[in-house]
């Protein structure tokens, strides 16, 4: 893997997939409210504290915490794609957190910030996209004051994550991630995630799992949800036949049968591999 070409490629793709992610908000922060109640609880931001969110995305997690810090403190909610980062913005507005909150563009990789210049860093379902998830977290650690904490969230692996599709996907992408290649599942293993946050300098790493389901109001909403958050996805299918479209939305259809209640709800399991560590 070019390490330079993969980011390229990559923020493209998240600033294409932006507007999808805020207009399934609700839907996703919904079902993923769980994860970001974790995360922030295992921080414990305090008033007057800084929190650092990387690849916040539409920010939700980050602006849970940001909740916690008034009066006095601040969250920096950043993102590599500019497009998330206005959606995390506006977000803020719309919460009345605005003066709390300073969102920008940043590299998780990079992190544009003072040694020891933050109180605690949020990460949710990012780390395992990254080139180099440990130069992200020995980032992390620099920006981090003694004793600040980290909390963050990567994707348990595929199997444990129906609503993934991983084969059916793969198909349809005409890809899957070789081993050890950043993706959503990169980080699936809590071993891998102990050792990475370890190499990094944290010394008191804990990692579980912690199970929860995504939810829509049928088979087609669900379908629309992934087209919506997933530009490649979309892309894939813009260049099928249309006979062969349909052949994908069928196995999609009958992989969703064993996730569909009676009454039409979907429901798909998800887990989550979430740590927290001091630095
Ligand atoms: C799966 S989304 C998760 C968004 C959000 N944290 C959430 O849980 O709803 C991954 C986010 O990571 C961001 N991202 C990917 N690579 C990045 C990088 N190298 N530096 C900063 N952000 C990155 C993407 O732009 C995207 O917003």
């Amino acid at each position: 893997m070019d390490a330079e070409e993969f980011r390229a490629a990559s923020r493209e793709a998240w600033e294409g997939a932006a507007r999808g992610w805020a207009a399934r908000r609700e839907a996703f922060q919904g079902a993923a409210a769980p994860v970001s109640e974790w995360l922030v609880d295992a921080l414990d931001p305090q008033p007057g504290q800084t929190i650092l969110e990387l690849t916040a995305g539409p920010g939700d997690t980050g602006l849970l915490a940001a909740q916690r810090v008034r009066p006095g403190g601040r969250l920096i909610s950043t993102d590599g794609a500019a497009a998330m980062v206005a959606v995390a913005q506006a977000r803020a507005e719309e919460l009345g957190l605005a003066d709390v909150v300073e969102a920008r563009t940043m590299e998780a990789e990079w992190i544009d910030l003072p040694t020891a210049s933050v109180d605690g860093v949020l990460s949710r379902w990012g780390i395992m996209l990254l080139a180099d998830p440990e130069a992200a977290l020995r980032e992390t650690r620099r920006v981090l004051r003694p004793g600040g904490r980290l909390a963050l969230a990567v994707w348990d692996r595929a199997e444990a994550n129906p609503w993934s599709m991983g084969r059916l996907m793969a198909d349809l992408l005409g890809t899957v991630p070789e081993p050890g290649q950043p993706g959503p599942f990169a980080l699936g293993d809590p071993e891998r995630v102990r050792e990475l946050l370890e190499a990094a300098g944290f010394g008191d790493a804990e990692v579980s799992a912690l199970d929860f389901a995504f939810t829509a109001a049928g088979p087609e909403q669900w379908w629309e949800q992934q087209l919506d958050c997933s530009p490649t996805l979309r892309g894939a299918l813009a260049q099928l036949s249309p006979a062969d479209h349909y052949k994908a939305r069928d196995r999609v259809d009958q992989a969703l049968e064993a996730f569909t209640e009676p009454g039409g709800t979907v429901r798909i399991p998800a887990r989550t591999l979430t740590a927290a560590a001091s630095a």
